[in-house]
This record gives structure tokens, sequence and C-alpha cells, in this order.
């Protein structure tokens, strides 16, 4: 497009379409059909038409901003499809109805989009109105927080998440997204029954760079079931279920490749470092690094490898579809409760190949006896 066509475009928008309310819908229109790929507009969507709004304009906004919305119980705010190189900034409290479903309550798409929350914003989920202990297990139906699905050379940056009902950061079909400075504050959980309140997981993505994150939840802090190329960099994980890859096997996808998990602190959380595969599955966990990893208050494992997990639990029988290969340990660390066990392998015959562990320190519990197949200098 022309500069000069630009200019007058900007002109005659003016400070109107800057300042766009919500129901300024009709302009938003005006300005997706005359622009076509020329787009500098910035629109506001604040309360409770705000989400209708924000889903109704979505593609004719370069920038988004969601300012105190208060999402109506049942309702997506849907900002899947989004223009290439949207920016889409929260700001204040962002709430939501409350209904039995399974969410999402927030949903993003697109390629080149900058998510990123303002300084002091929150997106709470008031989730003690789902929480009943039992997660996705049964009880309530209870929404899954943020969908980052297919999410193509991306940022999500500064995002504060409290008190998500279940499953927070749900990251699928992502190519070269980072999600950096993350909060998930599901401490109330720990004493109201909060359950299945994974951080982060990760599916059938290739370059998903997690940096930053301060997670306190009660469940995985990450899970990475499938994908390559994933790093998990400077998180502060507590009260959950360790850091995790897994359970690997029984989905569609079963291949997890080239993971890094790098400068974490794991503490009051039932396990430390863990990968787990499924029984009878095939698949297969390959190049998965943990290094500068700090373990303190830990309940059950510091460290915890099985091939035996079926329905969610272990079998204690563990088999040999889904390789564990290539998976070092570099200076994991800490301490664990004396009721729990420092160190568990539990790997199916030839199963477990090509580890390299140096520098794993942790004690304060048991020694388990019950490790199989341990290979390299792996240790119990
Ligand atoms: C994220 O927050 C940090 C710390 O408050 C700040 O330095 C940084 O500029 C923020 N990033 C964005 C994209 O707003
Ligand atoms: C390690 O992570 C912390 C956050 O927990 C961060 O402040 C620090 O800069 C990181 N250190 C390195 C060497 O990356």
């Amino acid at each position: 497009m022309v500069p000069t066509l630009k200019l007058a475009l900007v002109g005659l928008l003016g400070a109107a379409a800057v300042q766009a309310i919500p129901d300024s819908v009709p302009e938003l229109d005006v300005i997706a059909t005359s622009t076509l790929e020329e787009r500098a507009s910035t629109c506001t969507f604040s309360g409770s038409k705000g989400a209708a709004s924000a889903i109704k304009s979505k593609t004719s906004c370069s920038t988004i901003v969601l300012s105190s919305v208060a999402v109506p119980a049942g309702t997506t705010l849907d900002l899947t499809g989004l223009k290439k190189g949207t920016t889409v900034i929260f700001e204040g409290e962002t709430t939501f109805g409350y209904k039995e479903w399974s969410g999402p309550l927030v949903s993003v798409s697109g390629t080149d989009i900058t998510v990123k929350g303002a300084s002091g914003s929150v997106l709470n989920g008031d989730g003690a109105r789902w929480w009943d202990g039992k997660g996705t297990n049964g009880g309530k139906t209870k929404p899954k927080f943020f969908y980052a699905h297919k999410m193509i050379n991306s940022k999500i940056e500064n995002i504060s998440i409290k008190n998500s009902p279940v499953q927070v950061f749900s990251i699928n079909g992502a190519n070269a997204l980072t999600l950096d400075g993350i909060t998930v504050n599901n401490a109330d959980g720990d004493s109201k029954g909060g359950h299945n309140t994974d951080a982060f997981d990760i599916g059938s993505s290739t370059g998903v760079y997690i940096t930053n994150p301060i997670v306190h939840n009660q469940d995985d802090c990450l899970a990475v079931n499938s994908g390559t190329d994933i790093s998990f960099t400077g998180a502060q994980c507590t009260g959950g279920h360790g850091i995790s890859i897994g359970s690997v096997g029984g989905r569609s996808d079963n291949a997890v490749n080239k993971v890094t998990i790098e400068n974490c602190t794991i503490k009051n959380s039932q396990n430390g470092v863990r990968v787990k595969t499924v029984y009878g599955a095939t698949g297969s966990v390959k190049g998965v690094t943990y290094k500068d990893i700090t373990l303190s208050g830990i309940s059950k494992y510091g460290v915890v490898i099985e091939q035996d997990y079926k329905n969610g639990s272990p079998t204690g029988n563990p088999t040999n579809g889904v390789p564990i290969t290539g998976l070092t340990l570099s200076n994991v660390k800490g301490t664990v409760d004396s009721s729990a066990t420092n160190v568990y392998i539990l790997c199916a015959s030839g199963a477990c190949s090509g580890w390299t562990w140096n520098g794993v320190s942790v004690k304060g519990g048991k020694t388990s006896s019950k490790c199989k197949n341990v290979p390299g200098n792996a240790k119990c």
C-alpha cells in the first residue's frame, strides 16, 4: 500500500479507532474493509460485553486490549484464527462466569502472535467454585484454562494465572512458541481441593521454549506427552507433582525428542524429576536432559523413571514399547522427605539405554530396592 493512502487511513480512523470501545463494532468493520493488509488499529474491550465484542472483531484489530473483561459462564474467550502479527494485551483482572463445562476459558491461535499481560494484570479462574479434590477424575466438570494450540512463531509473556479450575496451559500443534515470565498461582488449591492443575501440558509441538515460569499447583509443573525441541528453564515449581515427561504412550502422537530442562527448583512437591511411559504402549523418549535442578521437600520420589504406567497408575510391570534413550541428568541435587525414595528406576529389559548421569545427589529418603534394568552409570 502506498504511504499516502496509509497516512490518509490513519487520519480517517483517528483517535476514535484507537479508543475503540466494545460497542463500536461498526467502526471496526469499516477498518477491516478499507485497509485490507494495512491494519494499525488498537481495539480495547472491557466489561461483561468485552468477550463477545472481542470475538466478533478480533481479525480487524492489530492490537487487542482486554481490559478487565468479565467472560460470561460457558464462553471461551476465543482468540483463535487471529490475523498474522496480532498483539493481545490483558490488563486488570479478567474473570470468568461459573458453569460446569470442559472449557477452555481462553483459546489463542495464529502466526506471529504476541500475548502479554500488563503489569499487575491477572486472569483469575476462581477455581474454588469447581474444586472438589477430584480434578478430571470425577465430580464437577471443570473448564481447562488456556489453549495455546497452533500458535506459530509466537510469544506468550508475563501472563499471570490465578486459581485455575483444572489444567492451565494446553500447548498443542505449536511451532516456535516462547512462553516467558508466566505465573501460575494455584496455591489456594492446596487446602481447597485443587487437583490435576498441571501448569504446562505439551503435545505434538516443535519448538516450545518456556522461560522463568513461577508455578504453585497440584499436578505436573510441566508434562511433555509428545513433541520435539522443547526447553523449560529457570522454573520455580512448588506444590505439584514435579517436572515430567509423560506419561508417553497410548495417544495419537507418542514421540518425545530433545527436551532440555535446566536451572529449575522443585520444592514441596510429590516428585522432582519424573519420566513415565505407558505399559504395553509404543512410542519413544529420546534425548531428554535435566541439568542444574534443585529439589527440596519432595514427598514421594526425588527422581523417578518408570515404564509401567497404566490408566494413570504404576503397575510395577515395565514394558519395552516406549524406550527411554539418551537421558541425561547433570547436577540434580537436593533433599527429599525421610519417608520418600531418593531415586527409583523401573525399566524393561533393554528399554533404557545411552543414559548419562553425573552429579546426581538426592538425599534424605530411602534407597529403593525395587529398581530394574538400570542402564549406564545411573544409580538407585
Ligand atoms: C515482563 O515483566 C518483566 C518484569 O516485570 C518486565 O521487565 C518485562 O518488560 C515484561 N515484558 C513484557 C513483554 O511486557
Ligand atoms: C536460573 O533461574 C532463575 C529463576 O529461577 C534466574 O533468576 C536465573 O537468572 C537463572 N540462572 C541462569 C544461569 O540461567
